[in-house]
């Protein structure tokens, strides 16, 4: 079985665009590929629960361009004339900033190489992920891919290495879903079209994220959970002062600090998706969780270090 994770993004989405630092945790649900028996005349992807199917065949599917573009640019890595049908199981809301589509590049690309008995370095499934997901997002930072590659928490910046982050005490976090998915790609140009009309503005913004995003990391260093609760509230504000909060996601936000969180924030690419509430003990975690599903939220735990 081939995995790509899930992620988090604690502090810096869109900010990490623009070349500034983000950090994020790797999630256990992620994307799962299976090779099916049998030998197809062409590379073929069934997406399990979704019902989706896709095929690298001169067909459009119609509904599912990217996705069957993504398959093309996946399978074009090998060149070599084998095809394989995949079976992928996703863990994870699509459209809800938890990094589904780079999860789901890692994955297919991890049980390609499997088929043809090759193991390529992270490096490699990195930088070919990224071309699959170039296919969705357009100009992604690789946050997504990195953490759906490497998994663990680190920081992450465009360019760079990844830098571990080692968390003092273990981190627990509620994760809960708006109920309405966004475009990654559609948030992600809405920010740079801001950035553009008021360059020196939108610039100080990043720059403030970015020190939030390295205040974070010493929070979780030092096991500092309140300083990190507050920053992550500190970054929410400055995340929605770019219109990428909605009322459902405030409500969620407002509620989970009501029910005892130290500090929330959506979490990804915002206008929709997901938000994240940090807890200090599991029975803030079990009281958080019950209000979010009381308001009708999908919630999800996620701890440190999967
Ligand atoms: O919503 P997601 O899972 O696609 O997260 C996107 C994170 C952004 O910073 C908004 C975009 C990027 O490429 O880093």
């Amino acid at each position: 079985m081939a995995y790509g994770h899930g992620k988090v993004i604690l502090f810096g989405e869109h900010s990490v665009v623009h070349g500034r630092p983000a950090l994020a945790l790797a999630v256990e649900r992620g994307a799962e590929v299976t090779l099916v028996p049998g030998q197809p005349s062409l590379t073929t992807l069934h997406i399990e629960p979704w019902g989706v199917d896709v095929d690298t065949g001169g067909d459009v599917n119609v509904g599912r361009e990217p996705l069957q573009q993504a398959l093309k640019v996946a399978r074009g890595f090998y060149q070599d004339d084998r095809e394989f049908a995949l079976h992928a199981t996703m863990r994870l809301p699509s459209g809800a900033g938890m990094g589904s589509s780079a999860a789901l590049g890692v994955a297919v690309l991890r049980a390609l190489d499997d088929a043809r008995g090759l193991v390529s370095s992270g490096e490699l499934i990195y930088e070919r992920s990224l071309a699959w997901e170039r296919v969705f997002h357009g100009n992604p930072s690789g946050v997504d891919n990195a953490m759906a590659t490497y998994g663990g928490m680190a920081m992450f910046t465009k360019g760079q290495p990844l830098t571990r982050v080692v968390p003092r005490h273990p981190v627990s976090l509620v994760v809960a879903y708006s109920g309405s998915s966004s475009s990654t790609k559609i948030m992600v140009d809405s920010v740079a079209r801001q950035f553009e009309k008021e360059p020196e503005r939108v610039g100080k913004v990043f720059d403030a994220i970015a020190a939030i995003v390295n205040n974070g990391k010493l929070a979780l260093e030092t096991g500092d959970l309140t300083s990190l609760g507050q920053l992550m509230t500190m970054n929410h504000k400055l995340l929605s002062g770019m219109m990428l909060s909605t009322d459902p996601l405030e409500e969620m936000i407002e509620t989970a600090m009501a029910a005892g969180a130290l500090g929330a924030k959506v979490t990804g690419a915002g206008g929709g998706g997901c938000m994240v509430a940090l807890v200090d003990s599991p029975e803030h975690q079990s009281a958080v969780k019950a209000a979010l599903v009381k308001l009708g939220k999908t919630v999800y735990d996620v701890e440190s270090g999967s």
